[in-house]
């Protein structure tokens, strides 16, 4: 399939999705996103793939939805299926099986900054800056709040979503929004390296700890608990648990498969 909006790279298990429109500071329009969820969509299906990478290049991530589609809803319907069409598409990123990267540079704003927070883990640049400016359009971000308090807690929460400002990069560091923080020239190899990392671990365990922990955040705890706890001893049918601890026990590097 060929895309205008996105570029779609693989280097072994390891698939890359780059936002491409940079002369909009990729501001997500209703093209780039249904191409993005066709990618995503499309790894799914792909066993192989152990580790996603979104970017937005070296410039920007995205600065928002598109506000030209934006002024065009027409009243609350329209607002509401905007809403739930953008979360169908930012559900694909966070409950895809492997885990996905948010590699940050520049602007991730409004809709950059939920696409963000849909991924398991951001890697930003020192001139990442996140911020969720929607309630200076009139408007709350409808597709990543929860998410955001669910990462953040809600007092840093609503210091961003109520006066919408901009978060650079040490302090989203320091609230928990990125993982890490690399300059801005090293933020390729610094993603990158994280992502051959996980990609070398058990597909199986990593894919099962995504699922404890998504799932886990959005139900009781005692149900929380027993699912971690049925995890775990799914694991023990895997081939890669048992070479990981023979691996460790015989003081060897394990050779993980994938199953
Ligand atoms: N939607 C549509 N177009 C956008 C956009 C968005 N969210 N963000 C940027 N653009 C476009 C600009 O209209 C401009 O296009 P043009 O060159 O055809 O006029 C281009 O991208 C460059 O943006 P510009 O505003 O000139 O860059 P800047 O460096 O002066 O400012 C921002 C950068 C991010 C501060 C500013 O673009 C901005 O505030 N964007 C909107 C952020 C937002 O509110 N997002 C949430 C939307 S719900």
């Amino acid at each position: 399939m060929s895309y205008q909006c996105i570029l779609l790279e693989r280097e072994g298990c390891i698939a890359r999705i780059t936002l491409n429109r940079p002369d909009k500071l990729n501001a997500l329009n209703s093209q780039l996103m249904d191409e993005l969820y066709q990618a995503m969509d499309g790894l799914e299906q792909d066993e192989n793939v152990r580790v996603v990478v979104i970017t937005g290049g070296e410039k920007n991530f995205a600065a928002g939805a598109d506000v030209t589609e934006v002024a065009q809803v027409k009243d609350s319907r329209e607002g509401y299926e905007f809403a739930c069409q953008r979360g169908r598409i930012y559900d694909k990123v966070y409950y895809f099986p492997q885990p996905v990267i948010a590699e940050v540079s520049g602007y991730a704003l409004g809709g950059g900054c939920e696409l963000a927070l849909a991924c398991d883990l951001r890697v930003a640049s020192e001139t990442a800056r996140f911020g969720l400016p929607e309630i200076t359009l009139g408007l709350l971000p409808g597709a990543g709040i929860q998410r955001l308090v669910r990462i953040v807690g809600p007092a840093a929460a609503k210091d961003m979503l109520f006066t919408g400002r901009q978060v650079g990069a040490e302090e989203a560091l320091r609230i928990g929004l990125a993982n890490k923080v690399v300059p801005a020239d090293q933020l390729l190899a610094e993603t990158q390296k994280l992502a051959e990392k996980l990609a070398g671990l058990p597909a199986y365990a990593l894919k099962t700890i995504k699922t404890v922990v998504n799932k886990g955040t959005e139900i009781d705890l005692w149900t929380a608990v027993e699912m971690e706890r049925q995890g775990f001893g799914l694991l023990f049918s895997t081939y890669d648990m048992r070479e990981g601890v023979g691996a460790f026990l015989e003081k060897r590097k394990p050779q993980f498969q994938g199953k």
